[in-house]
């Protein structure tokens, strides 16, 4: 249980907010490569930590990022023209360059210079390993590009997703930080998910007497799960908690690895971004069609939006046959969205006031601490963590010991990323 005071720093991350400073020290996936297809495609509305911008590519490829609206009166430039190395409101013409400078004003004479003095706010882009993301700190703390695994494995290695959850993102998080609940709220999926069945994690996870181990590292939290094998040893799953937002869970045995991103749209929406790559193959088709339909952490997608099929308003599609049949302990179908589901059901915010919290939810406290502490660090002038390449640039692991084995070492050597060899798994 926190105080109201605590929940509203570690929830709110809008302009001038300490979380929300503290966030803005990070590259952020800000949307995929593919919503700005081609020059001078559609411009596309982001909404990123409680601001409302508009994203371009321009005429010669470059990503532009700016406020979403006209600084003429206001009109929201998604109605824009992108055209000739800029985006033009339609409503009185006025035009704007990728850095949100305004380079024509039609009813000016250009002698006048009127739209040299006029600029809207502008974020930097870069685009690495499918997606566009950007810097929207002081210019002065911009940090090394990111340098996540995924981001440097070749394309045919990689999918990715994104879906809007209609929460706040510390609740979606910390389910990602929380591995306990897979031996209920997943519990009879993992034997049937063709991209989890067959594997020891599958057999091992039904197991509900789950003791965490948590190490601090440079970049966030090492979390062990410990969960009863086979007699005189025990199954590990190591989660990573990287700063700020995002969550790398333990694999399956052969299967792809998988993380998370949760970047707020605001207080009360996120983006669930979800990460699947392997580090020495090309995913196959058939993997990735599987993903597009909702299996492994995935959910499946309304055509040409972010929205899930399941969602807040159909109820996710609650299937009470299923949850009688323990063919699905939740009865909402698919990991993902039974995790959407339960996390969006808590309210836009959850009330952290009234919470009851035991051992298992030990990693939640820490990230929770960590956060803070980073957040008052950098309100002092201080440097955020997990900036450093080195940091980011690690895996998760799952793998069985014998009782006396140190799990310490263990998932010290197997979180390292070692270029072109397998992740550690079982
Ligand atoms: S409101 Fe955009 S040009 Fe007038
Ligand atoms: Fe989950």
């Amino acid at each position: 249980m926190i105080t109201h005071e605590q929940n509203a720093l570690l929830t709110q991350t809008g302009p001038g907010t300490p979380m929300g400073d503290l966030f803005r020290r990070y590259w952020i996936p800000a949307m995929l490569a593919e919503e700005l297809p081609r020059p001078n495609c559609p411009p596309v509305r982001v909404r990123l930590l409680s601001e409302r911008l508009i994203a371009i590519r321009d005429t010669g490829g470059r990503l532009g990022l700016m406020d979403e609206f006209c600084a003429h009166r206001g009109v929201s430039l998604w109605f824009g023209r992108n055209e000739e190395n800029g985006l033009r409101c339609p409503y009185h013409g006025w035009k704007y360059d990728v850095t949100g400078q305004c380079v024509e004003v039609p009813s000016e004479p250009a002698s006048s210079g009127f739209c040299q003095k006029i600029k809207l706010k502008s974020y930097p882009c870069v685009e690495a390993g499918g997606v566009i993301w950007t810097y929207m700190g002081p210019s002065a703390d911009r940090p090394p590009e990111p340098a996540f695994e995924w981001v440097g494995l070749p394309r045919a290695h990689v999918f990715l997703s994104k879906r809007w959850q209609e929460s706040n993102y510390l609740q979606a998080m910390e389910g990602g930080i929380d591995s306990s609940h897979v031996s209920f709220l997943h519990r009879y999926d993992l034997d049937r998910d063709p991209l989890h069945r067959n594997t020891s994690g599958a057999k091992f996870t039904r197991s509900t007497n789950t003791v965490f181990d948590i190490l601090e590292s440079p970049g966030g939290l090492l979390i062990g799960a410990r969960r009863d094998a086979d007699p005189g040893h025990h199954y590990w799953r190591v989660t990573q908690w990287l700063m700020p937002w995002y969550t790398l869970i333990p694999p399956y045995k052969g299967n792809a690895l998988n993380g998370h991103a949760w970047v707020p749209m605001d207080d009360d929406n996120c983006v669930a971004w979800t990460m699947t790559f392997h580090p020495v193959r090309a995913l196959t088709t058939e993997e990735v069609e599987l993903m597009k339909q909702g299996a492994g952490v995935h959910a499946e997608l309304i055509p040409g939006t972010f929205r899930p099929v399941a969602n807040r308003h159909n109820n996710y599609l609650m299937d009470r046959a299923a949850q009688e049949a323990n063919l699905s302990y939740s009865g909402i179908r698919g990991l993902a969205m039974q995790d959407a589901s339960i996390q969006e059901s808590m309210g836009p915010i959850q009330d952290r006031t009234r919470e009851n919290l035991v051992s298992t939810d030990n990693a939640i406290i820490t990230a929770r601490l960590r956060l803070r502490k980073a957040a008052e660090a950098v309100a002092k002038g201080g440097r955020a963590p997990g900036l450093d390449p080195a940091a980011q640039n690690v895996r998760s692991a799952s793998f069985v010991l014998p009782e006396q084995g140190s799990f310490q070492d263990t998932a010290l050597d197997a979180v390292r990323v070692r270029k072109g060899e397998p992740h550690v798994a079982v």
